[in-house]
């Protein structure tokens, strides 16, 4: 059994070991929780890079058009905006706090043809309309916070009326057997260190409460930062929840290993998965 966290890939960001180390500079007064977060869980670059490789393989182009589901800082959005220039995105998101964030962190630095190209919506996923696109993403696990199967149904029907007939859908799970214990994943980023921590995880409901926290080299902390109150969704429940929803082929994408048995970051097609302590996988959803 290979021992493969969160950490190998998005629930920890490979920027994190790239970035020169100041420790000392952050504490949890002057620290923003959302630059944390995306510091320590997002990794758009290597997101659009998956996109690409899943579009090529299916569909034999790029994707242009891109719908970013519970985008929050639209970190993802901006990042595929910049990435070509015939690029468009919509990101939708509920928070308007959270999207006020993101504007001013990512969208004001885009050039006005850039601006242009990105439609930011303050809407629910499940009833938003739109233009349909090429490919729609759901990413960090999001839609577990849909505890009931017909919710999760219901919300992949609307993501597959919303794309194109050449269209994908892609999303990411994780889990492994370490998800299924009460504790902390802690590591240690720039200037802080990133706590995930299964508050507790109920086996008869499936439902789990994650959360995030942040603590730094003064000793202060920023408890709960984030927290999610979600349901532990497995690759197979996934996998039947959007064939019912229409989607004529799920296929998963298993994260290749490092010698020392974490992740390397690469994720490929794969019928058989590994028992890992802790993985993170995508599904690329075909209508
Ligand atoms: C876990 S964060 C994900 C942020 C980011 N997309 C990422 O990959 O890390 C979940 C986001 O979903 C938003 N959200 C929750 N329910 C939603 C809904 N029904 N419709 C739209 N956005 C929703 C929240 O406001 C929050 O910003």
């Amino acid at each position: 059994m290979t021992s493969r966290a969160h950490s190998s890939t998005r629930r920890g960001s490979p920027s994190a070991s790239s970035r020169p180390r100041r420790a000392g500079w952050r504490t949890a007064a002057t620290s923003d929780r959302h630059e944390l977060y995306e510091a320590s869980v997002q990794s758009p670059e290597s997101e659009v890079d998956f996109i690409d490789q899943a579009f090529r393989r299916w569909r034999g182009r790029t994707a242009r058009s891109f719908r970013e589901d519970f985008a929050g800082t639209m970190y993802l959005s901006t990042t595929w905006i910049r990435r070509r220039a015939d690029h468009t995105a919509i990101a939708v998101d509920l928070d308007p706090s959270v999207q006020a964030w993101g504007m001013r962190r990512h969208v004001e630095s885009l050039t006005d043809a850039q601006r242009a190209r990105l439609d930011v919506r303050l809407a629910d996923v499940r009833t938003v309309r739109c233009p349909k696109v090429d490919c729609i993403g759901a990413f960090n696990f999001s839609f577990y916070l849909f505890h009931a199967r017909k919710d999760l149904v219901a919300y992949f029907r609307t993501v597959r009326r919303g794309l194109k007939r050449d269209g994908l859908f892609i999303l990411d799970a994780y889990g492994g057997s370490d998800a299924l214990v009460e504790q902390e994943e802690v590591r240690d980023l720039d200037g802080f260190t990133y706590v995930w921590e299964t508050e507790r995880y109920d086996p008869i409901t499936g439902r789990i409460r994650m959360a995030i926290h942040f603590r730094f080299p003064d000793r202060t902390e920023r408890r709960r930062a984030f927290v999610y109150d979600w349901r532990l969704w497995t690759l197979p429940e996934l996998k039947e929840c959007l064939q019912d929803a229409g989607f004529r082929e799920v296929e998963i994408c298993w994260e290749g290993s490092l010698p020392d048995g974490s992740g390397n970051g690469i994720f490929r097609p794969a019928r058989r998965g590994e028992a890992c302590l802790g993985w993170i996988a995508y599904l690329v959803a075909v209508p």
